[in-house]
């Protein structure tokens, strides 16, 4: 592992020295899609569920939106939207397929691409092939006003990597002090790299909105007070029956369930992403960026 890691860190250094970084530089001028890697300290505390309705209720909004499901070890962005997908990266990365022939449509328009084991073949890459792929998911630049990834739980590297390489996080977590200790946990290792990094909190299956206020506030305080990190409180989500029927019925919440106190809540969550200013302030392409960074991903 660690001779792979070493290689593809040598790799990337010849690119960033070589000619062939200039395809970076030059989109990075223009404004381009916003880039939110979405994760969680403990699993299953329901970021698929979320990325996926989050996706449609922000397409819903009228804004392009691609999912990507980053998660190695249980891919299931396509079992909650209902769509089971032909291809993944790893098909643009053997198959030489286009980005493009991989992205399926969801309920709508959302779009969503799987990794599969694309993201672990990431690092048996030699130059050209990785050079290629980044190309090729640069053109999703093209297709998104937001970018979503979805990734697994916890402190793994490669969950980090999509964390550290996006400029925002959303966080979930539900009330269960497991969640919200291993949330801290993780708020704690993105700080020690990234003392700047906008994370974003949702509070999901919450009975109601006074618990979501209270466990925000406390896990504010106690960031702010041994992190030195403000968090933003980005919204929550109800426990909610709706959302377990929909998963059963392989059907996003926010479509089959659209009157439900969850899909309400998804709707406030996405109105607050959109009207959340500070992703305006930098004029550059977050995705360039995080593909960038995404570079350095064993560094
Ligand atoms: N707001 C909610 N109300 C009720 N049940 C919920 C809610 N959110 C999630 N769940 C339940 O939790 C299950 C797990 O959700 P999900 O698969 O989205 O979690 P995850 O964080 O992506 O898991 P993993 O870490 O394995 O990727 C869902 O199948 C659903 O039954
Ligand atoms: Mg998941």
């Amino acid at each position: 592992m660690k001779d792979q890691a070493e290689r593809l860190r040598e790799i990337i250094n010849d690119i960033k020295s070589s000619s062939e970084d200039n395809f970076l530089s030059d989109t990075q001028k223009r404004a381009g899609s916003r880039v939110i890697t979405v994760t969680s300290g403990k699993g299953g505390v329901g970021k698929t569920n979320f990325t996926v309705n989050l996706g449609i209720k922000l397409a819903q909004l009228g804004l392009r939106v691609v999912i990507i499901d980053a998660d190695l070890g249980l891919a299931n962005v396509d079992v909650v939207m209902g769509k089971m997908t032909r291809h993944n990266l790893s098909d643009v990365i053997n198959n030489n397929k286009d980005i493009l022939d991989i992205l399926e449509v969801g309920p709508s328009g959302v779009k969503f691409i799987s990794g599969g084991s694309g993201v672990q073949a990431l690092i048996k890459l030699n130059k050209t092939q990785l050079v290629d792929l980044l190309m090729k998911l640069g053109k999703l630049d093209e297709e998104a006003d937001i970018v979503l990834i979805d990734t697994g739980a916890g402190l793994s590297d490669n969950v980090l990597s999509f964390v550290h390489a996006a400029r925002e996080v959303i966080l979930v977590t539900t009330p269960e002090p497991t969640a919200i200790t291993d949330a801290y946990a993780l708020i704690k290792t993105i700080s020690s790299k990234d003392k700047n990094k906008n994370i974003k909190i949702v509070v999901n299956r919450v009975d109601n909105s006074a618990e979501a206020a209270n466990i925000l506030e406390k896990l504010n305080v106690v960031t702010e007070k041994f992190l030195g990190i403000k968090l933003q409180k980005l919204g929550y989500i109800m426990n909610d029956n709706s959302v377990s029927k929909a998963v059963k019925q392989q059907q996003p919440f926010v479509i089959s369930f659209s009157k439900s106190e969850a899909a309400r809540n998804m709707s406030d969550i996405a109105s607050a992403l959109v009207n959340n200013a500070e992703a305006n302030v930098n004029s550059g392409s977050s995705f360039r960026m995080f593909i960038n960074k995404l570079s350095n991903i064993f560094n």
